[in-house]
């Protein structure tokens, strides 16, 4: 059996406000094999990464990121609601991201923020992005708008992509993947070996979010998912080698 991938959520997210470079700093610390990214598009079209489509909750700004400029979003604290120690950070654009993350040895999970906001034109924006820095190879692109994962397919039929869903539904698998989409990310309520065996049915890698309990990791580890998605990359590097 294959090994589960440990991708930090947000970064190490537990430890340092999540989508910032501190995070994502002791991601790649923690000895994960992958990052999971939430993708917005400013006003002026710029892939930046945070979580909410309002930058109320990790900021010390308020009003959604697509009325702002780079500029502007760039000025606002993003780090002082988690701890006054990070108070020098900023939201970080897609590109600096990747600048600092292609030189790490680890996978790459890109989720495109378009369940509440349908960004136009993300899709494209976010693919030149990854395939300028040659990441395409080692990414994932994840949403819970399945327009946008048809979309990605589209423009690249060989991009690695992951509907996301906490919905159960019948041949969910199958679904999908008539979607576009080459795997599936699922919330952990969702995770049973019927699941299991029907993403391996039709070829389709299985990934679960958000994995922080140790019993939640030992379920995922004995089935055999290829993935995790966890604010606690650290602990579930070493709840795994018992496995
Ligand atoms: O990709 C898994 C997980 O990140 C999806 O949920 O809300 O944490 O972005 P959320
Ligand atoms: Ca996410």
């Amino acid at each position: 059996m294959k090994k589960t991938l440990i991708y930090a959520h947000r970064g190490a997210s537990k430890l340092a406000p999540e989508n910032t470079m501190p995070a994502y700093q002791l991601a790649s610390e923690s000895g994960a094999d992958g990052i999971e990214i939430d993708v917005q598009l400013t006003k002026d079209r710029i892939p930046v990464l945070i979580h909410d489509e309002n930058v109320r909750r990790t900021t010390n700004g308020t009003g959604f990121v697509q009325e702002y400029t780079l500029d502007y979003i760039k000025k606002l604290d993003a780090g002082s609601w988690f701890s006054t120690k990070f108070s020098d950070c900023s939201i970080v654009t897609l590109e600096e991201f990747l600048c600092w993350f292609k030189f790490k040895p680890m996978v790459l999970n890109v989720e495109l923020k378009t369940n509440v906001i349908e960004y136009k034109e993300i899709e494209n924006i976010v693919y030149e992005a990854l395939a300028k820095h040659r990441m395409l190879n080692r990414t994932v692109i994840s949403s819970f708008n399945l327009n946008s994962i048809t979309r990605m397919h589209e423009i690249n039929p060989n991009v690695q992509t992951a509907f996301l869903t906490s919905t159960k539904r019948q041949n969910l698998a199958k679904f999908a993947k008539e979607n576009g989409s080459t795997s599936l990310h699922v919330k952990y309520r969702l995770l049973d070996k019927k699941l299991l065996k029907n993403c391996r049915r039709n070829d389709m890698s299985l990934r679960v979010y958000t994995i922080n309990r140790p019993s939640y990791m030992e379920k995922c580890f004995n089935l055999g998912c290829d993935g995790i998605f966890t604010d606690v990359p650290h602990e579930a590097v070493e709840y795994r080698k018992k496995f």
